[in-house]
């Protein structure tokens, strides 16, 4: 695929923790922030990678007829925490869990309340990434991290679940982790490194 020098994509989110993690994430890439007056771009499907597809497709939609800048493409990203004790959930409900709830505070607590005493703990952080190019075939890339939940609400890093996720062979949540070894390990990360390759970014 031929791709532009630096590489200049619309992030189909208004999620700061993602914007910021792309930043990092991908370094090559200028983003450009979803628009504060742009659509909700909704996400109304059953897995996570229809959702990324319809926000990357609703995105580049929208940016061809309102755009304010050229740009090489959209990207979405798609995830979510996968609990095993709650039956996959919140997975792809992740952002609309305990909607009466203004804090990921508040939303951790009564996500670890909902787990019962005794059962199995093990989790998982998973995403799917689309990217939509201005011309030609929408492609997706995905990654997953495995762990487990903390007892509590743990560090006030990164942003979410990740002061309750604790990855496997750390003791610490990724809320108490330092971004870097975030980066080196997370369901987005390996998502990147996946879209990298499909890119022909390395
Ligand atoms: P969506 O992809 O817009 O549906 O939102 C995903 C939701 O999953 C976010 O709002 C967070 O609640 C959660 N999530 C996804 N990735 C992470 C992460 O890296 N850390 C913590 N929470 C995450």
């Amino acid at each position: 695929m031929i791709v532009h020098s630096p590489l200049k994509i619309v992030l189909a989110s208004r999620n700061a923790g993602k914007l910021r993690e792309f930043t990092e994430l991908l370094p090559e890439v200028t983003f450009v922030p979803w628009p504060a007056d742009a659509p909700e771009l909704p996400e109304t499907g059953a897995f996570f990678q229809d959702n990324a597809l319809q926000k990357a497709e609703g995105a580049r939609a929208w940016w061809r007829e309102h755009g304010a800048e050229p740009v090489d493409g959209v990207l979405a990203d798609d995830s979510g925490l996968c609990v095993d004790a709650l039956w996959g959930g919140p997975g792809v409900l992740s952002a609309r869990f305990a909607p009466d709830l203004p804090t990921y505070r508040d939303k951790n607590r009564r996500l670890l309340a909902m787990v019962p005493d005794g059962a199995d703990r093990s989790a998982r952080f998973v995403c799917v990434l689309a990217y939509a190019p201005l011309r030609g075939e929408s492609l997706t890339a995905s990654g997953a991290v495995e762990g487990s939940l903390a007892f509590d609400h743990r560090g006030d890093g990164g942003f979410g679940y990740d002061p309750i996720f604790i990855p496997d062979g750390f003791d610490r949540t990724f809320g108490e982790l330092p971004p870097e070894t975030k980066h080196t390990l997370s369901h987005r990360a390996r998502a990147c490194v996946a879209l990298r390759a499909r890119l022909g970014l390395d």
